[in-house]
């Protein structure tokens, strides 16, 4: 690693720092030659103050046992049936993948601990078929993790659930890694497999694929592509649904695949995102009462041009909301001037139960990909008590009122409100 590398991974540390990324090693990654280096690289990561929970699975040493008893195994990846013999090599399996991990990072110095964190119950009998000692996953200890990450303990989980009743299930460990990801509302779920990631048709690396068209994609999976990567796509595609908004699949066996995944803008494998719009849609009628509670405050406070249900009404298709878990916690009208070419961006109002989490910038970005969509080569909007935070955050500039669309000039100047203009060029 040069001087600039080591720039270049500073970088990130202010996003990053305290994060939960949960790193999911694929058991044939564990058992390649460059695991010493990815344990290397793992203490990269402590250092530079971001949580790491390591998953790992176990089908490369569960095949390997059965070659080396002569047994015949009922499944390998716990997704199929589990008997009682197979568990009994998953167990053993497991245990020696989590000690090999344990060793590596006692060579780093760091510390981890094995865990009993899942939660699970029997898969049960689907289609009349017993799945036996196969698990699904109830819930994750989540404060149990929490507590170990806290005292920058690095929990490593394998494949295996716990019931209240001390038995044990075999769980497949790319769904182990996406429940605790969304459980702990990680930063990043990073698959180390060993693929290079997911390949087009054509056999070439996707780079990128945000959660829609990974969607499409995984619908179309062809056949001849290895089920290993199917399974990551389809649990990516559940995490970034779920809140987690980056999954990564990377090859675990090149060196410095993990850094170079993390701490550089391109990365080396495919990268899934969620959609970070998803959330925002077209206001509804229905929609008025809770858009009213959320701007009472700001206009009362003149940081909002006070409006009536009627005027929201009237103009609901400008109106937009940023909804969550049901609950309306952001609003904003974009207005269109068409004559001038110009967006305005107004009626901007966050929840302050749900403050400080982006989702004002979420909405300008939206804002503005919607009027650029639409043509118009300006966004502009006034403001009188919040100006700094979209200069700052916004990147918006302060302009004359002259630029104005002439109808919201006469507006602006009648109110007397002596708002600052704002405008930001769309491309
Ligand atoms: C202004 C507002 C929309 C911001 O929404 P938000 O979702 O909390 O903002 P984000 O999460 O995108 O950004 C938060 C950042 O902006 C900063 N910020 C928030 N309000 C600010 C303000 N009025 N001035 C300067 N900075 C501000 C926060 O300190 C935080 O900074 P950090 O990232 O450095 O920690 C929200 O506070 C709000 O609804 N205010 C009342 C209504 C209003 O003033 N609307 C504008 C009408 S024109």
């Amino acid at each position: 690693m040069n001087v600039s590398d080591l720039r270049g991974i500073l970088a990130y540390i202010p996003q990053f720092r305290e994060k939960v990324f949960v790193i999911a090693i694929d058991g044939a990654i564990a058992a390649s030659e460059n695991f010493p280096n990815l344990v290397l690289d793992l203490a990269v990561l402590r250092s530079v103050a971001i949580k790491v929970v390591l998953v790992h699975g176990i089908a490369h040493q569960l095949k390997q046992l059965s070659l080396l008893l002569h047994t015949d195994l009922s499944d390998t990846t716990g997704i199929g049936i589990t008997d009682q013999k197979t568990h009994e090599l998953s167990l053993i399996a497991s245990s020696k993948v989590t000690f090999q991990i344990l060793e590596a990072l006692s060579a780093s110095d760091l510390r981890a601990c094995a865990t009993n964190a899942i939660i699970a119950h029997p898969f049960g009998i689907v289609s009349g078929v017993d799945y036996q000692l196969t698990g699904r996953i109830n819930k994750i200890d989540v404060p149990f993790i929490e507590y170990l990450l806290q005292k920058n303990i690095i929990p490593v989980i394998g494949p295996i659930g716990f019931d209240g009743e001390g038995k044990s299930y075999r769980i497949n460990s790319d769904a182990v890694a996406q429940c605790m990801a969304e459980a702990l509302h990680a930063e990043k779920l990073i698959y180390l497999t060993t693929y290079p990631g997911i390949l087009d048709n054509e056999g070439n690396l996707i780079r990128e694929l945000d959660v829609q068209a990974a969607q499409e994609f995984h619908k179309n999976f062809s056949k001849s592509q290895p089920e290993q990567l199917r399974s990551k796509l389809e649990h990516a595609i559940h995490a970034c649904k779920n809140g987690v908004n980056r999954v990564h699949i990377i090859d675990g066996r090149m060196d410095e695949a993990l850094l170079s995944e993390i701490f550089s803008n391109t990365g080396i494998g495919t990268m899934i995102y969620a959609n970070q719009y998803e959330s925002i849609r077209p206001a509804r009628k229905k929609d008025i009462g809770a858009i009213l509670k959320l701007i009472q405050e700001p206009i009362e406070s003149d940081e909002i041009l006070p409006r009536k249900a009627v005027d929201i009404a009237r103009d609901l298709q400008s109106y937009y909301v940023f909804e969550l878990d049901k609950q309306i916690v952001g609003c904003m009208a974009v207005y269109p001037y068409p004559k001038t070419s110009q967006a305005e961006l107004a009626c901007l109002s966050v929840a302050k139960s749900h403050e400080n989490q982006g989702i004002g910038r979420k909405m300008i970005h939206y804002a503005e990909k919607l009027a650029s969509q639409q043509g118009f080569k300006q966004l502009f909007l006034l403001s009188t008590r919040a100006y700094v935070y979209f200069m700052q955050k916004g990147g918006f500039k302060e302009a004359d009122p002259s630029i104005l669309p002439l109808e919201r000039k006469i507006k602006y100047e009648k109110t007397g409100r002596n708002s600052k203009v704002l405008y930001k060029p769309l491309q």
